[in-house]
């Protein structure tokens, strides 16, 4: 009797355990339900009127949009050392999740992308979405005027600034 008591029990255990697998898997791969617009699985493009806020966002503003919203975590100069987030210096043109000595979280080192305009615009917009998982809290700016600014500013952050696109 006892034997076959222990015997169902670990017949369950051994469901439960597939079952928490089989669930854990469903989460890798839709973290929160919107991963068709995560930056692993998506390529953002700038709209034409984006382009043209880029052109005439003024840097200075975007400077200290940085300084108020950013610079907690991040540097806003040349720099090889990290805060809270890793260092913004040359993010233009980096991959995702590869400053050398910062803890990135799995989901930002498996976004795949290397960060320009397009990306940096669409992970800003909203961070949860584009990198689900991301360790980076803070939300994301709403408003394109707004970030076309701090596109502007980051861009000052590079030993070589891009050229707008
Ligand atoms: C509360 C702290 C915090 C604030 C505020 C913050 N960040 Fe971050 N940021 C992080 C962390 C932590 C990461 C690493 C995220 C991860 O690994 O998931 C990160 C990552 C990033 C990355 C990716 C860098 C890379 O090397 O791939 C960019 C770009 C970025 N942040 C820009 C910004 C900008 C611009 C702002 C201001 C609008 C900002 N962050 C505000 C903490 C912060």
């Amino acid at each position: 009797m006892n034997k076959q008591y222990n015997v169902s029990s670990s017949c369950l255990s051994a469901l439960l355990l597939i079952l928490s697998v089989y669930s854990l898997n469903a989460q890798a791969v839709e973290p929160t339900g919107v991963s068709q617009e995560s930056l692993a699985n998506y390529t953002p493009v700038l709209s034409a009127d984006f382009k043209v806020l880029l052109k005439t966002a003024d840097a200075a503003a975007g400077e200290e949009m940085f300084m108020r919203k950013c610079s907690s975590c991040h540097d806003n100069f040349k720099s090889e050392t990290h805060g809270k987030g890793p260092n913004l210096w040359n993010v233009f043109g980096r991959k995702a999740g590869t400053s050398e000595g910062f803890e990135y979280s799995d989901a930002m080192r498996q976004s795949g992308h290397t960060w320009g305009y397009a990306t940096l615009n669409y992970y800003l917009t909203r961070t949860d979405r584009a990198v689900p998982g991301r360790i980076m809290n803070f939300r994301g700016i709403r408003q394109d005027a707004y970030r076309a600014r701090l596109l502007r500013f980051l861009r000052t952050m590079n030993d070589q600034p891009p050229p707008l696109p």
